[in-house]
């Protein structure tokens, strides 16, 4: 009788063991989002709800890229308040700083100083070769600054600082996760370290829904001008008048045909944020030419509020409570330096930085 249990309780110890092993090994992600602006649908979708997945997953760091902001010359006000916002608008959509690690860069002196050791190793062909410097080059002929071409030097150090190895990004992201490896590479050879792991893009893949805006212009972007993004925090009124005004078209001219893109949008809003009886519903008024956008338009904003109702809700109130909002940033940005500081001691340490 006493042998089995014995053994049993010695199983129990062992899986407590191996979780506990496991824990230490979960996989670091590494994610950031520009606090230019609120949290539309569209990030919503596109960003948040996998991150939200991937904080029970992974050993999850999450942050607001502030210094990345700051190529744009903001207010000190404006600067401020967007970045309280954005930590506002994380909290609120269901990140969850118990489960991951949510901190401000700018609260992270290590991201700066990894930074400028990585410039050193970076040249200005290949940064100056980046696709969206050359874009930046373009939109903002008159503030082309060395912020804006070491933008992809700052995005490694945001990653390799905790050695991330997953990086949670769309696809106009993909060369700054490229150079992000080629310098990480580059600091090991010249050093003769293993200390940088290659970081990828990685995103759990059916979940990646696009959104597109409500101007028929196809992504939802704040920058794409008033009215074509909702935003988690927009007012019901707001809502219906932006959906109200949403582009569509005089109908289908014969059954079942194929949809204008204009037409496909909505029916995209739609299919993420109405039921699926709903978007069954209009769909099949469109086959058989009886649909009436004002109506569609209608429901689809009706659904659009009831489906940011409780983020806004939970907007206003953290909002209000600036005493929870600054302990999660203060409890964030210890954790995050937990790692950081690791790995910049090692970096020193290997370039040579060394006490005297
Ligand atoms: N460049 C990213 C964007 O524009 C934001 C970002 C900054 C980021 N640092 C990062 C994303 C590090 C992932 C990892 O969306």
């Amino acid at each position: 009788m006493f042998l089995p249990q014995c053994l049993f309780i010695l199983k129990i110890i062992g899986s407590i063991e191996a979780i506990a092993y496991f824990r230490c090994m979960k996989e670091i992600v590494v994610s950031g989002i520009r606090s230019t602006g609120n949290l539309h649908l569209g990030n919503y979708f596109g960003a948040m709800k996998n991150f939200i997945r991937m904080q029970d997953e992974f050993n999850c760091f999450f942050f607001i890229a502030d210094y990345h902001s700051l190529t744009t010359h903001p207010s000190p006000a404006d600067f401020h308040l967007n970045v309280k916002s954005v930590l506002v608008e994380y909290l609120a959509c269901g990140l969850d700083p118990e489960k991951c690690t949510l901190y401000i860069q700018s609260d992270l002196p290590e991201i700066a100083e990894l930074y400028l050791l990585l410039n050193m190793n970076a040249y200005v062909g290949e940064l100056e070769r980046c696709t969206s410097f050359k874009e930046k080059i373009r939109k903002q002929p008159d503030n082309i600054n060395a912020g804006l071409l070491t933008y992809p030097t700052l995005m490694a150090a945001d990653i390799l600082i905790h050695r991330a190895v997953k990086v949670p990004v769309g696809k106009d992201q993909e060369q700054h996760l490229e150079m992000a490896r080629t310098f990480g590479n580059r600091f090991n050879r010249m050093y003769e370290t293993e200390l940088f792991p290659e970081p990828y893009a990685f995103n759990f893949g059916t979940q990646l829904v696009k959104i597109p805006g409500l101007d028929g212009s196809g992504k939802m972007g704040k920058s794409e001008g008033e009215g074509n993004a909702i935003f988690l925090a927009d007012a019901p009124e707001l809502i219906r008048k932006k959906v109200m005004r949403a582009v569509s078209d005089s109908g289908p001219a014969v059954m079942n045909q194929e949809k204008p893109e204009v037409i496909k949008n909505l029916f995209s809003l739609m299919e993420a944020v109405s039921s699926a009886e709903t978007l069954a519903f209009f769909e099949e008024q469109y086959n058989v030419m009886k649909i009436r956008y004002g109506d569609m338009k209608k429901q689809l904003a009706e659904d659009m509020i009831a489906f940011t109702d409780p983020f806004r809700k939970r907007i206003l109130e953290l909002s209000k409570d600036e005493k929870t909002v600054q302990q999660v940033a203060r409890r964030g940005a210890e954790k995050a330096r937990e790692s950081a500081s690791k790995t910049i001691r090692e970096a020193r340490n290997a370039i040579g930085i060394r006490q005297i």
